[in-house]
């Protein structure tokens, strides 16, 4: 996997997808925080539910377009109630996601999960179990029952889930080489594959693909964990983990869990990325249509997700350093968002704006 350097002369150029629900809010905040950085252009675009009510589609064949013509896209966050419907015909905005994921051929999907020092007490667990939480959710993100046949006859349905040695392969050495690269960071140098193989034969070609790949990675300690143990060792010993592979499906629910070991979900940043085109960034955190245009956003899981754009899509650490060490300083200055506030001594709540400006100083 390489970055996507700029390809243009001038400034790098950005593909802004606001989406729905709180997504305008803090992609405005994070073209804010950006046009603090540096120099970058700028293009917005609809997806999601904004774009089937403007288009008629979840993500039109224009947009795509444009998103891989850009150096990164930045997203906000699809779907809300009024696109809420059981009906398979109905357009859905979350398809406006998926088709990007797979339209750029991003299969793998970075979450890193590290507790902020500040945000210790913001966690619904112990401190002494979440201290020490350094983890990497590496999720297959275009294979799986996501993407597998579906079918509605009658009053049965169906999802399919396939997977390839291939497909396999190529997410098992991302997460060898992060936990590879981790290692020399002083991290873990540990692989934790993760999967039901004592039920899904998915699973049992996943465990075999990966197991016959360790031999290249000697330095890389490699272990296999079913979902459920997985699901429950991530709440009562997160710091066991380093590195977590794992499926699609499998990895969207891991991963909003290891979320709320930040605090929020409202913390947790993403890059979604293929070989050699753009990333896809975004927070996990979905469209939170019930605090929709009221301003109390939380902007920072958004903020990391641009730390990550100017790192793994633009090849700009130091700008990437910049953005987290701001984000690290306006928490330690005691501003708290309200999922993140927790009514102790030194915390100042405040709303998306008054968070933004507040990175954006500290930079
Ligand atoms: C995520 C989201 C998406 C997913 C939804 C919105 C389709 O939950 O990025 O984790 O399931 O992948
Ligand atoms: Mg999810």
């Amino acid at each position: 996997m390489t970055e996507h350097a700029a390809q243009s002369d001038g400034a790098p150029r950005i593909v802004a997808l606001p989406g729905d629900g709180i997504g305008p809010e803090i992609v405005a905040a994070a073209r804010e925080l950006l046009d603090a950085i540096g120099s970058y252009e700028f293009e917005e675009h609809p997806i999601g539910g904004a774009s089937i009510d403007a288009l008629g589609t979840p993500l039109s064949d224009e947009v795509l377009a444009a998103c891989a013509a850009a150096d990164a896209v930045l997203l906000g966050a699809v779907g809300g109630p009024k696109w809420d419907s059981t009906d398979p015909a109905a357009p859905r905005p979350e398809q406006g996601l998926l088709g990007l994921r797979k339209g750029l051929g991003l299969y793998a999907n970075l979450r890193p999960v590290r507790p902020l020092p500040a945000l210790i007490d913001s966690s619904p667990l112990r401190p002494e179990r979440i201290r020490g939480t350094d983890l990497l959710v590496v999720r297959e993100l275009t294979g799986g029952i996501y993407f597998g046949h579906k079918e509605r006859r009658g009053d049965v349905a169906r999802d399919e889930c396939v997977y390839s040695v291939d497909e396999i392969e190529r997410i098992a050495r991302i997460a060898f080489e992060a936990a590879r690269r981790r290692a020399g960071e002083g991290g873990g140098g540990r692989v934790t594959s993760v999967d039901k193989a004592n039920v899904l034969e998915t699973s049992r070609l996943w465990r075999e693909t990966v197991t016959g790949l360790a031999g290249d990675y000697d330095d890389v300690e490699l272990d296999h964990l079913l979902v459920d143990n997985a699901a429950m060792q991530l709440v009562s010993d997160p710091s066991r983990f380093d590195v977590i592979v794992t499926e699609n499906m499998f990895g969207d629910i891991l991963s909003d869990e290891s979320a709320m070991l930040t605090g929020s979900l409202g913390m947790l940043p993403s890059a979604s990325l293929g070989d050699g085109g753009p990333g896809v960034f975004e927070p996990v955190h979905g469209s939170a249509p019930d605090i929709a245009g009221e301003g109390v956003a939380n902007p920072l899981a958004t903020f990391l997700s641009v730390a990550m754009l100017l790192r793994d899509g633009l090849g700009d650490a130091e700008a990437a350093e910049r953005v987290e060490a701001a984000v690290e300083g306006a928490l330690a200055d005691g501003l708290r968002t309200a999922d993140l506030h927790s009514g102790s001594a030194g915390q100042r709540r405040v709303g998306t704006t008054e968070m933004t400006a507040a990175v954006i100083a500290a930079l």
